[in-house]
């Protein structure tokens, strides 16, 4: 296994939900290192380029509106096999088939509303934490 980094963003509603401090903490448990975080909004433009991918989807609108509706917590993560690993400790995508346990399965509220994101391979590791953060800003450790 190599070590490697991801990007983590605590979304709106588990921000609003002072749900920050337990989210960190799954993460942090599971050997992951936080080297970068800030606390900002997305405008409706960023957030559309974000996630980009999503466009054509039915449900493209209402995760921008969602993702812009309030602050974020936003965390480049690295550690061993991290991108895999964040994706375990976030748990499925629909929180109610979330794995017990998971920051997902404890935090969500529904499959929109739910709580974390997680970059899903290299490529997107890459480019998600260079959205968001200079190379400057990442404190490896
Ligand atoms: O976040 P993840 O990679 O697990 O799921 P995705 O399929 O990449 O979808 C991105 C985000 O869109 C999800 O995390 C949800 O917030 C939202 N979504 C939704 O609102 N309704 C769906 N049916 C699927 C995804
Ligand atoms: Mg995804």
């Amino acid at each position: 296994m190599a070590i490697e980094r991801t990007l983590s963003i605590v979304k709106p509603s588990a921000v609003k939900d002072n749900h920050i401090g337990g989210i960190l903490a799954k993460l942090e448990a599971a050997g992951l290192r936080i080297i970068a975080a800030k606390m900002l909004r997305l405008t409706p433009t960023q957030a559309g380029n974000f996630y980009d991918v999503h466009r054509a989807r039915p449900f493209f609108q209402e995760l921008v509106d969602f993702m812009t509706s309030g602050p974020i917590l936003v965390q480049a993560l690295e550690g061993e096999n991290a991108i895999a690993k964040n994706r375990d400790v976030m748990g499925a995508t629909d929180p109610a088939k979330a794995a017990p346990g998971t920051i997902r399965a404890e935090f969500g509220n529904n499959i929109s509303e739910n709580a974390v994101h997680g970059s899903d391979a290299a490529d997107t590791a890459t480019a998600e934490i260079a959205f968001f953060f200079a190379t400057s800003e990442l404190c490896s450790r």
